[in-house]
């Protein structure tokens, strides 16, 4: 870990700075204070990180070894709690607290560097996918670019549309060739072409896809330009105001280890100033008189949180984006690296393993995607769930006959050491 990044840590945030934040939505609940213990994630030293420290925050089962973030990220203890105690707090006082969603919105929106009134807490990716492909009223022949490693949440919203108004998808194939993606794209864009949506990461390799250099091409021709952050979230740094796509989607219950059902719908403001939300309802007014059939939509994200919403799970976010705010998220992306890594030279020169994923600088973070010769994906990752409690994804999309392994802050080398093991062995029989 850097020097400068773990001085940030320390200065910046102690976990005693978390609690405190973490009350703030039941602030007058002082018996809160007492169900919500504090912890020290630094060496004895006061100064440095303690990755297990930071591992103990989690209730994974202590025999289980789960490499499997990219699918579902296992919340860690404060998350549970702040969850777990908003739920009592809403049912002893029989209410909602839809204030807690501005505290979290904060959080989120200071994470990834935007405006708050520009970002909405969706339930998930696929929402916010969704949201975004209604509502750009797309016409009869207009086409949308995406590529052969989009996740279905992040397809099937166009596709619908392919079948029910005759939107062109134009699916460009990427796989193994990730550092073409550029040319690939700019080579299916036409005069039709109304929107590019990609992944930031993919979830089938990992790979770190060039958004910021897409979003120019987009800005450049005029382009609608939707990113899927999915896999980016809390696994590495994300700068959305360097990147200033049109729209950035993403679910939080993966790389943030938010509670499941959450996520994030960046849009800009053009879009909301010029057009109607696509579900009306509590909190997407500014004026709603129903006498003199008067309404109005509001032009802030918040309108993409209508009706009554689940306050204990976006307390448990706002706790979350606090988790890795704590860690640092250039610490985590470090440490990501560093796993990944030291796996992969353990096993990229086994004669019988293909590494899928692009092993660049920046062409890759915390995900390894590998196939074994002669060996079906689906049957080793049922083995060594069944044999030795380790946890990893099949990649199965596109006939890929893959397998995935994702590498958190609750992993240890230990554990990186022993996948590494029991995958040669599996190769060499
Ligand atoms: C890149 C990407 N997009 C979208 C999704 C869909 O996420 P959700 O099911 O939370 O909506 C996933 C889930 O794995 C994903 O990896």
């Amino acid at each position: 870990m850097k020097k400068q990044s773990r001085r940030h840590f320390i200065k910046d945030k102690l976990w005693k700075g978390l609690i405190l934040s973490l009350f703030s939505p039941f602030s007058s609940m002082a018996e809160f204070d007492e169900s919500i213990e504090e912890s020290n994630i630094t060496k004895d030293d006061g100064n440095t990180l303690d990755w297990e420290k930071v591992e103990s925050q989690f209730t994974l089962a202590n025999s289980r070894k789960h490499f499997n973030t990219a699918s579902i990220g296992p919340s860690p203890r404060i998350v549970q709690e702040t969850t777990i105690a908003s739920i009592k707090y809403i049912n002893k006082y029989g209410i909602e607290d839809h204030k807690v969603v501005e505290k979290t919105r904060a959080k989120l929106a200071k994470f990834v560097n935007v405006n708050p009134e520009q970002l909405a807490i969706t339930r998930n990716a696929t929402e916010g996918m969704n949201i975004v492909a209604r509502s750009l009223k797309l016409q009869q022949g207009d086409e949308v670019i995406i590529t052969s490693e989009e996740h279905i949440g992040g397809s099937a919203p166009w596709m619908t549309l392919q079948n029910e108004i005759g939107i062109k998808v134009k699916v460009v194939d990427i796989l193994g060739r990730e550092e073409k993606i550029l040319k690939l794209i700019k080579s299916s864009i036409s005069d039709r072409t109304k929107v590019i949506s990609i992944s930031h990461i993919t979830c089938t390799t990992g790979s770190v896809l060039p958004v910021k250099r897409i979003i120019e091409l987009c800005k450049k021709n005029q382009i609608q330009s939707v990113i899927d952050g999915t896999q980016a979230l809390g696994q590495i740094s994300l700068n959305l105001k360097s990147l200033q796509p049109n729209f950035f989607i993403a679910s939080c219950h993966k790389w943030l280890f938010g509670p499941k059902g959450t996520g994030i719908l960046y849009m800009n403001q053009d879009f909301l100033n010029n057009t109607p939300p696509l579900f009306a309802g509590a909190y997407t007014d500014i004026k709603f008189n129903l006498k003199k059939g008067v309404y109005e939509y509001i032009k802030h994200a918040s309108r993409y949180e209508y009706g009554t919403i689940n306050a204990p799970i976006i307390a448990g976010l706002g706790s979350a984006v606090e988790f890795i705010n704590n860690i640092g998220i250039q610490n985590v992306e470090d440490r990501g690296k560093y796993l990944t890594s030291r796996f992969y030279e353990k096993i990229s020169q086994n004669q019988y393993i293909s590494i899928l994923t692009p092993f660049k600088l920046d062409a890759h973070a915390s995900i390894v995607t590998f196939q074994i010769k002669q060996k079906n994906g689906s049957d080793v990752c049922k083995e060594l769930r069944k044999t030795a409690n380790i946890i990893l994804r099949s990649v199965t999309e596109n006939n890929m006959n893959a397998i995935r392994a994702s590498f958190a802050v609750y992993t240890n080398e230990k554990e990186v050491d022993e996948l590494a093991h029991k995958l040669l062995v599996i190769a060499n029989q």
